[in-house]
């Protein structure tokens, strides 16, 4: 194998695999990025951010996009570049229609996959949906699994895939955070929370669009009303259907800022800084435990049950009882807070990039 091509189209797979085409690049391995453009805005933040040019992109989102149009838009572009290219291997990322479309390309074209952090698993093809399928249908077609976490490749192992494809690595979204985070940060939000405790928040889940998400901001509403030293910011995701609820739910909430999204290098150092953590993301789950926040997860199950099992993740649910109730728990608890918040970090010690490009550069040769 010579050459190795990388493709994503969301802002998550943009932050995790961005260490990946570091070390690929440093080790001068033969590398073409190509971009789905899944998502446009919030995708060109982390390129921007992170200095990463695209040989490809896509450019197939649109306004409004269903699993219909992304995934059909990637299946459809990634062709020809594919048989331009015709790269040795093809590394995806995680668990989106990008993910699977192009995972599903390379199949047709009998092109070998490469999925980075496979074997995370719910078992329940509904939630997360659609990615709980889109990972173990990308997991069928890879042929070497990047496993974040020796959890993730007992799944892998008990589906049956053969136990010398599959690599142990750590997430690379704490290679991520080694790039990201200074000390050194400023900014205006942290000037803005000055003596209250700043807690995050993001949500943009599918399956929690609707009464769920309604749920979560009545709830965080409430307890942001009861607490005078607490400060919320929550950077919106750009799809219409949250940011019509958070228009519903959360305008004029005192001590609250809704903000657009930020940048990587902006929300991850302000995730360093913040007291605690809301989201329904998958993303956030793996950065918070290493930065020491604790993070109440706003979903029925996650496919990422390491950071529950070492303290500081707690699945809360999508009802406003539970999530209000867990909310003012933590905010009034300091004993529970300090043990979320000193818990140990299951995702690795951030050279899971190097740990991958050192299994590619064997297949190279
Ligand atoms: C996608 C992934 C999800 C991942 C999430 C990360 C799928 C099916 N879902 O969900 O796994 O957790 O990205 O954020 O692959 N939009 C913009 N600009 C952007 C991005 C999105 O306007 O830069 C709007 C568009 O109107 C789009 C909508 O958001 O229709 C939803 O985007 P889409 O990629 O379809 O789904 P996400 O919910 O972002
Ligand atoms: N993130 C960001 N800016 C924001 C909100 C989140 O850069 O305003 C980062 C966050 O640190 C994490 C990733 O985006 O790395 C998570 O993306 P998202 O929650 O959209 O997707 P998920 O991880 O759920 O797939």
């Amino acid at each position: 194998m010579t050459s190795t091509m990388v493709c994503f189209g969301t802002r998550p797979e943009a932050i995790k695999m961005c260490p990946v085409i570091r070390e690929l690049k440093k080790r001068n391995i033969k590398t073409t990025i190509c971009v789905t453009g899944q998502h446009r805005q919030m995708l060109d933040q982390v390129l921007d951010a992170l200095g990463i040019i695209p040989d490809y992109d896509l450019a197939i989102m649109k306004p409004g996009q269903d699993l219909f149009d992304v995934t059909i838009s990637a299946l459809e572009g990634i062709k020809s570049v594919l048989k331009e290219v015709n790269p040795d291997i093809v590394l995806v990322h995680g668990d989106t229609s990008t993910t699977f479309a192009v995972s599903l390309a390379c199949y047709y074209l009998k092109i070998p996959v490469g999925h980075v952090e496979a074997g995370l698993r719910t078992y329940d093809v509904y939630a997360p949906f659609p990615e709980e399928f889109n990972r173990q249908a990308t997991g069928i077609i890879a042929q070497y699994h990047f496993a974040p976490t020796e959890m993730a490749k007992k799944n892998l192992i008990s589906e049956g895939k053969p136990q010398e494809n599959i690599f142990v690595t750590g997430n690379t979204a704490i290679d991520a955070l080694k790039i990201t985070v200074k000390d050194d940060f400023e900014s205006e939000y942290l000037n803005w929370a000055k003596g209250c405790r700043l807690v995050l928040i993001t949500a943009h889940r599918r399956e929690n669009l609707g009464e769920p998400m309604h749920a979560m901001f009545r709830a965080i509403k409430r307890v942001l009303n009861e607490h005078e030293d607490v400060k919320a910011i929550y950077p919106v995701h750009l799809n219409p259907a949250v940011r019509k609820i958070v228009d519903e739910e959360l305008k004029g909430v005192d001590r609250m800022r809704i903000i657009e999204p930020l940048d990587v290098l902006e929300f991850h150092n302000l995730m360093a800084k913040a007291y605690m953590v809301l989201t329904d993301s998958g993303g956030i789950q793996e950065e918070a435990p290493s930065l020491g926040k604790p993070v109440l997860v706003m979903r029925n199950v996650t496919e990422r049950p390491e950071g529950i099992e070492a303290g500081t993740l707690m699945l809360v649910g999508t009802e406003e009882s539970s999530i209000y109730e867990s909310f003012s728990c933590l905010l009034s608890d300091g004993d529970k807070y300090n043990q979320m918040a000193n818990a140990r970090n299951p995702y690795g010690d951030g050279r899971a990039a190097e740990r991958i490009v050192d299994v590619l550069e064997k297949l190279v040769k």
